[in-house]
């Protein structure tokens, strides 16, 4: 597979890719058992939002730089489709890490020589796809074309030298901050970290890079003096949106980055039409599609995917996963729906809430209500059903305009077995009745409150299973005992 991109003349050109990633490093200040690279952002590990997109440049294959944690981090990225989808992914043990130019001479193997290689790291998440096309516009598959950003304060980062000190004069060196003197130390533009250079000239400036340094690391900075010293041009495209190339190092810049993600994606789903009651107040992990006029009260959490028809509200505080919810539903306050792998349908015109809960296979028809404390597992819910409080449906199937009662529930678990309910069309259950599946409630049928059944009720029938009702007359209350 190749990137196409274009060049300065304009002419679409197609340069192969090759994405290194580097993630060998170990986070200390995450405090954290967890390798840095797989603490999520948005729900999903740093390192999966990075390979996302290595796959939006099409390039060939990700070399997955690794080393703390390595198996661990190995077996993410294997388990997620999304991040890995079609391409390719090389890992690469970098044991001991004697820094980033000695990082990616660990990809040298598996690289070829005729493309582009995109360094980036597994710790720098928002990158946009765009940024590393101009990127490798830059580059054009025979410049050295560094990622670069004005910082108000550069500490910490290496400072892009160049020639005369002039703001445009040729870009000369990376000096690495610790490396410094007090006039480089001035330099307020600074290497984000994301270079695109022609593969077979990284191999050869890799193989002379040296740890004479401060660190005593091999800098892959040091790279830019060789591309100067062999006459290959050195270009810096300058970006200001340092959110793109900021790196998660401390639990603090991972929330900042969440804060940041997360209003971008507010801002996003206003651009299309969606009412936020607050765009500091919502949370998508995952992706969320919407339709015209999908309102969203504050403090809701999505997650994985989920589908909002026209006209739907959320009610605040809600967290929904996986789950499509149409066309004019509404959903109250302190909602949890989770779908999970089943998925759950909320139909049209639906209410559901405050303080349901959807589990996995959940579908729900036209105009369906489901009030407080009622719980819905693996069950189909027929138009105009209506659970109203306090309820459990498990593994049932219900037919159109039932009405289950408060306090009533299908008892679907033997301890062994899950077995199924079915509640027939217009059936009405009254309050606190256990229903012992399997069991077929008869359409039209009525079920007293408080009983329990266990056997098939006919159709049109009332049905009742309980202690017959006794009241004895003047029953005298038993009286305590005068003290000896
Ligand atoms: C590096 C750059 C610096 C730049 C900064 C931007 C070098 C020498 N310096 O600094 O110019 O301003 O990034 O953030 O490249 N890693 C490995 N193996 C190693 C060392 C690091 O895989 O042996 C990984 C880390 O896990 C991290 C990435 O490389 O993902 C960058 O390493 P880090 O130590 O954060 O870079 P700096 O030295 O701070
Ligand atoms: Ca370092």
């Amino acid at each position: 597979m190749t990137s196409e991109i274009l060049v300065e003349q304009g002419t679409p050109e197609r340069l192969p890719v090759d994405v290194v990633i580097m993630a060998a490093g170990k986070g200390t200040r995450m405090k954290s058992l967890l390798p840095k690279v797989l603490h999520p952002l948005a729900g999903r590990p740093l390192l999966h939002h990075v390979l996302s997109t290595a796959r939006a440049l099409q390039a060939r294959q990700a070399v997955v730089i690794t080393g703390h944690g390595a198996i661990e981090v190995e077996a993410a990225c294997a388990m997620d489709t999304r991040a890995t989808g079609s391409f390719r992914i090389n890992f690469v043990r970098q044991e001991p890490q004697l820094g980033t130019g000695h990082a990616v001479q660990q990809a040298v193997p598996v690289l070829a020589d005729d493309g582009v290689v995109v360094v980036l790291s597994g710790d720098v998440p928002l990158t946009r796809p765009a940024t590393l096309h101009h990127l490798i516009a830059a580059c054009a598959g025979d410049k050295l074309a560094l990622l670069t950003l004005e910082m108000a304060d550069p500490a910490g980062y290496g400072r892009i030298v160049r020639r005369g000190a002039m703001a445009d004069g040729e870009v000369l060196a990376i000096v690495e901050h610790k490396d410094a003197s007090v006039a480089q130390r001035a330099i307020t533009e600074i290497y984000s970290g994301i270079m695109a250079v022609p593969a077979a000239q990284l191999k050869r400036w890799l193989a002379r890079l040296d740890n004479q340094n401060v660190q005593g690391e091999f800098y892959l900075t040091d790279i830019v003096k060789f591309a100067v010293a062999d006459g290959v041009p050195v270009v810096a495209h300058k970006i200001d949106d340092a959110v793109q190339v900021a790196g998660v190092n401390s639990p603090v810049q991972l929330a900042a980055l969440e804060r940041a993600y997360q209003l971008q994606q507010a801002h996003r789903l206003m651009e299309d039409g969606v009412r936020l009651a607050d765009p500091a107040r919502i949370d998508v992990r995952g992706e969320l599609f919407c339709a015209h006029d999908v309102s969203i009260d504050v403090n809701c959490v999505f997650e994985g995917q989920v589908n909002l028809g026209q006209g739907v509200a959320i009610g605040a505080n809600c967290v929904v996963a996986n789950a499509v919810i149409e066309a004019g539903a509404v959903i109250h306050p302190f909602t949890h729906i989770d779908g999970e792998a089943m998925g759950v349908t909320v139909g049209p015109g639906a209410r559901v809430g405050p303080f349901a809960r959807l589990r996995p296979g959940a579908r729900l028809g036209e105009d369906v209500h489901i009030g407080n404390f009622v719980e819905i597992k693996n069950s189909t819910l027929a138009a105009g059903a209506k659970a109203n409080h306090l309820a459990y449906l498990g593994d049932a199937t219900v037919g159109e305009r039932v009405n289950f009662g408060a306090g009533s529930i299908t008892a679907n678990y033997d301890g062994a077995n899950k077995h199924r309910t079915d509640i027939e069309a217009d059936v009405h259950v009254g309050s606190n009745c256990v229903l012992v599946a399997p069991v077929t409630l008869g359409a039209g049928g009525t079920v007293g409150g408080g009983s329990t059944i266990t056997k098939n009720t006919p159709a049109g029938a009332l049905s009742v299973a309980r202690g017959k009702q006794v009241s004895i007359a003047n029953w005298a209350r038993p009286q305590k005992k005068p003290k000896a």
